[in-house]
């Protein structure tokens, strides 16, 4: 805990997102086209087909303008924000690949150079420097990926690193191979992509037929490389880590199905628009392609990113910074010892430290309306029980006495009428609700840790001992601290169930 801790308003995960999928739809573009350039100049230059010459010129310009300008920006982009959202997660990732980023950023020099070159040299330099250049532009440009994609990989799946601390074993770890041939996919079919927009502006005449078949055919060659490598690469990603995120974790692997619907999308697009009728391509077919592969990539990265949670590094370091290594050192000494930067108000550092990595109180994610009618010791449970709360969340580490000063910094802030009042319910109703406030967050009917087996047949006076032994059922779980009327309607809501009612 040697950083300060940036706080803005702003959820840190659509943060980092926004910037880091633009910067991968650029930059895997920036590598596929580079391929596509020089493979379909040197088949142009065999035929002598001054029309694709022509054509690639174009493209060319405009790959430069995208990859040079916008990638590097976001690339740099990253490194801010990762620097700002995660500082303790960007030094381990720094002290371990050193040499591996530098080994990158030389590659990643040789590539935006070798892409000026290339741009420039069409009418200054011969057809088979040009196409030396043109090819060692992509290979730069694709063994960027190949460090680049140790170290991503590195964080889902550290493998043997976690034992031996070895680079190596960090580097190769069990999704690199996978992984890479997977994004190689995703490079080629990007290609076709942006080929396919900068095509769309031409006449429909033969030679547009011609061209938009090309770039519709690296676009699906790209698609075909991905469908057997994802499965090597989910397949390779332990067993346990996709197991949770199938059970707890409905969001990543909805975006996963969405990715897969999307994918199908871009296939569908593909085949009439790039092989049927490539005549009929247009602006508004080329745009919806490139909002279908965005799409599809957002989806991808937003899953990769957030199966690996509780976690930042898997097994390592939990999302909030905090080392597995030094977890039992701040369960005993405390968080706010062990803070090298304090602002005097100590229950909302401890908040920015312990929560507000993964949760705002009145944004993102926001803690706010989960706890909105509920009280100060229910909070102080919840937070020192996050690990058994749905969505799998890193546990708490800190004292006793500090989670009671995060649950006083959210009381704070949080609407303290009784429910019933808030949202303006009674019986039945009002212990639905409650059940959701005090109960639902754990065990969902129907849903994770559900405890309805053990909860369903009983009598009025079975649930109300059920609830005045609450706090020893679990040791995560809290005391029933609801007033008398969310007690009794609570009650009657679990009868109702009991009777057939609705969830
Ligand atoms: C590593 C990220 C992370 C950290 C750190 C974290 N949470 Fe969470 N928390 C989540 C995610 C993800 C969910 C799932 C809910 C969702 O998807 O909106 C969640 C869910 C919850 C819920 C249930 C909300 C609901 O709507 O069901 C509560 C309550 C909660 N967190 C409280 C806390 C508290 C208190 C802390 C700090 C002591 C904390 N969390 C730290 C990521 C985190
Ligand atoms: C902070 C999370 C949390 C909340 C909130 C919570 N519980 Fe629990 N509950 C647990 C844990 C942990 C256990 C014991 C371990 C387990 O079975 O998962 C448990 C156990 C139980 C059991 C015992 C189940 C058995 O088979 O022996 C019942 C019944 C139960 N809870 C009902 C409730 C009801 C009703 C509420 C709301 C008033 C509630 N819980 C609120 C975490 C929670």
């Amino acid at each position: 805990m040697d950083y300060p801790f940036w706080d803005v308003g702003i959820g840190y995960g659509i943060l980092m997102a926004i910037i880091a999928v633009i910067h991968v739809f650029v930059s895997h573009f920036a590598i596929g086209g580079g391929l596509y350039l020089v493979v379909a100049e040197k088949s142009a230059r065999k035929k002598n087909d001054a029309l694709m010459l022509q054509f690639l010129r174009k493209l060319s310009k405009f790959f430069v303008l995208v990859t040079v300008v916008f990638g590097a920006l976001t690339g740099v982009g990253i490194w801010f924000i990762i620097g700002l959202l995660n500082p303790t997660a960007t030094e381990a990732l720094i002290h371990n690949f050193v040499w591996a980023w530098a080994t990158e950023w030389t590659f990643f020099v040789i590539e935006i150079t070798a892409a000026l070159i290339y741009f420039y040299g069409w009418d200054r330099m011969s057809a088979r420097g040009h196409m030396i250049v043109g090819w060692i532009y992509f290979g730069a440009a694709w063994m960027s990926l190949f460090v680049i994609n140790g170290i991503i990989t590195f964080m889902l799946t550290p493998g043997d690193w976690l034992a031996t601390g070895n680079v190596w074993d960090g580097l190769f770890n069990p999704t690199f191979w996978s992984s890479l041939w997977l994004r190689t996919g995703i490079c080629v079919m990007l290609a076709g992509l942006y080929a396919l927009l900068v095509a769309a502006r031409y006449r429909a005449d033969e030679f547009k037929a011609r061209l938009v078949r090309y770039n519709a055919i690296w676009a699906i060659v790209g698609l075909v490389v991905m469908v057997p490598t994802f499965y090597w690469y989910w397949s390779a990603i332990p067993q346990a880590v996709v197991q949770t995120a199938l059970e707890q974790m409905p969001t990543p692997i909805a975006s996963l199905y969405g990715s897969f619907w999307n994918a199908g999308l871009i296939a569908v697009f593909l085949i009439l628009f790039g092989l049927l009728i490539p005549k009929k391509h247009n602006i508004v077919v080329a745009i919806l392609l490139m909002i279908f592969g965005l799409s599809w990539f957002a989806e991808y990265e937003w899953m990769r990113e957030s199966i690996r949670k509780p976690y930042v590094i898997s097994a390592y370091m939990y999302g909030n910074a905090v080392t597995l290594a030094k977890a039992d050192t701040y369960t005993k000494e405390g968080l706010l010892g062990n803070m090298a930067f304090r602002t005097g108000d100590d229950g909302a550092d401890l908040f920015r430290r312990a929560c507000r990595s993964c949760h705002t109180v009145n944004g993102y994610k926001a803690l706010k309306p989960v706890f909105n009618g509920t009280d100060e010791a229910y909070i102080k449970a919840i937070v020192k029980g996050t690990h058994v709360v749905k969505g799998n969340m890193p546990p708490f580490v800190g004292t006793h006495g500090e989670a009671g000063l995060i649950a006083a910094h959210l009381y704070g802030r949080v609407d303290s009428r009784h429910l019933s009042e808030i949202y303006g319910l009674s019986g039945v109703g009002l212990g639905r609700k409650v059940y959701d406030v005090r109960c639902g967050i754990c065990h969902e009917l129907g849903g994770y840790n559900d405890k309805w087996e053990s909860l369903s047949g009983l009598t009025e006076a079975d649930y109300s001992d059920i609830l005045d032994m609450a706090g020893d059922l679990g040791e995560e779980m809290p005391d029933f601290t609801g007033d008398d009327t969310e007690r009794q309607a609570l009650i009657q809501y679990l009868m109702s169930l009991n009777e057939g009612g609705t969830r």
